[in-house]
């Protein structure tokens, strides 16, 4: 069913794992991982960007969500914004269907963050959706606004309770050290996420539901494949994937990766391509490049995120 993140959130929080948040922009992406949550009885949220809705359009991808309901009636599914830019587009969604919507205000100073995320939480309570809003800089590209390394900044631990308690909100994106894209880590350096700085988020907003963005892993099998079939991927590096598991087990409920499902896609549309130069049927290439993003969101559920069989 199309549910709210609250009662995934609850149970995730006391039960020491995380949902898998996973971007989709098609219908072979929203298939491929409902198919993997429903198989694997995990519940699961599908996010939608600005840019997937602009690629895609709205009505598409919502109906294309009900589709999966439809078919995978046996585990919870949330619709979720991922970075809304501001107030309408969150009503629009909202209004539309959605029954979580992000309101990325992060980029402003701490009190207009509060007063724009205040102002999206009494629209979206008001009719039933909740929201997610974010603390901190995460370096990359967040949509149409690239955050560079030096003006990324870390969530201050003093601030969570005070915008938790002013804005209502029922979830928080922190950043402590990890970036959108497939190109997360300086190549030869040591990829670290803050865990000191989470637990002190912990304890000073304890039992609330963190949301870590930028988690995608980037498999280095997949950009092997990609590299080895033409593609030019230099220094893809992901998170790795034992800090993602620690990460889970703690206050973190919700886990956002598109890259890695990017990965998956690209490298099976490469590897048909180059191995079967006489194909031209979208589906032949189509069919393995969804395999494979079902793989990588069957691996999470299971090996990192450990939400199987909670639905
Ligand atoms: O926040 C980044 C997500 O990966 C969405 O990416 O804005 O290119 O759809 P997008
Ligand atoms: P990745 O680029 O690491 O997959 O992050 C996705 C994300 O945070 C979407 O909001
Ligand atoms: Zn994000």
């Amino acid at each position: 069913a199309l549910v709210t993140t609250t009662e995934m959130f609850k149970k995730a929080y006391e039960g020491g794992y995380a949902i898998g948040a996973f971007n989709v922009n098609n219908m072979e992406i929203v298939q491929a991982i409902t198919e993997a949550a429903g198989e694997l009885k995990s519940p699961v949220i599908l996010q939608v960007s600005a840019g997937a809705r602009k690629y895609a359009n709205a009505t598409y991808l919502r109906k294309l969500v009900e589709a999966a309901v439809i078919e995978n009636p046996d585990i919870p599914i949330a619709l979720h914004l991922d970075h809304g830019a501001d107030f309408d587009i969150c009503k629009s969604c909202v209004d539309g269907g959605f029954t979580s919507v992000m309101i990325d205000a992060s980029k402003y100073p701490f009190q207009e963050n509060i007063e724009i995320t205040k102002k999206v939480v009494e629209y979206a309570h008001a009719h039933g959706v909740v929201v997610e809003a974010e603390l901190g800089k995460l370096a990359g590209i967040e949509d149409d606004v690239k955050v560079s390394a030096e003006d990324s900044s870390y969530t201050q631990p003093e601030e969570v309770e005070e915008f938790v308690d002013k804005t209502g909100v029922d979830s928080l994106a922190i950043a402590i050290g990890t970036s959108h894209g497939a190109f997360k880590f300086k190549p030869g350096t040591k990829p670290q996420l803050r865990f000191d700085i989470l637990h002190e988020i912990e304890k000073k907003i304890p039992g609330f539901p963190i949301v870590l963005h930028g988690a995608s892993s980037v498999p280095q099998e997949y950009v092997k494949i990609i590299n080895e079939h033409g593609g030019a991927l230099k220094d893809a590096i992901g998170v790795p994937e034992d800090q993602l598991r620690e990460a889970a087990r703690s206050a973190v409920c919700k886990i956002n990766i598109d890259s890695d499902l990017r990965l998956g896609l690209t490298a099976g549309i490469r590897q048909v391509m180059s191995e079967h130069p006489d194909y031209f049927d979208p589906r032949q290439y189509l069919t393995v490049a969804r395999q494979n993003v079902k793989d990588v969101v069957a691996h999470k559920i299971q090996d990192v995120l450990g939400s199987a069989g909670k639905a």
